[in-house]
């Protein structure tokens, strides 16, 4: 699916994306700005932290318990639709879908 990240930066980026592949992987290929994704992906780093629109959370679906202990610690403000992106993978169903970036 194409899926696009809109950054506190200003910047956008669209990126087509490999059903099964992470969403920070996706994004840290891609040099999004403010995806880290400094721990690979473990539930250790909080730093591929993005923001889901509320139309969209059907599709991502929800935080579980280790992934919501985290977010607790994102750097850059914890909203109702936080997500950690390592714990997103892509689907087809995403085609479309806009994730903001917060900055720090
Ligand atoms: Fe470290 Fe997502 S990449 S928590």
């Amino acid at each position: 699916p194409q899926i696009t990240w809109r950054c506190a930066s200003g910047k956008s980026f669209s990126i087509d994306v490999a059903a099964g592949q992470s969403l920070m992987e996706a994004a840290r290929d891609h040099d999004v700005d403010g995806i880290y994704g400094d721990c690979g992906g473990n539930l250790a780093c909080a730093t591929c932290h993005v923001v889901v629109p509320p139309e969209w959370v059907p599709v991502t679906g929800q935080p579980d318990a280790m992934e919501d202990d985290m977010l607790d610690i994102v750097e850059t403000g914890r909203t109702e639709t936080s997500r950690l992106s390592c714990q997103i993978l892509a689907t087809e169903e995403m085609e479309g879908m806009v994730l903001d970036v917060p900055g720090a």
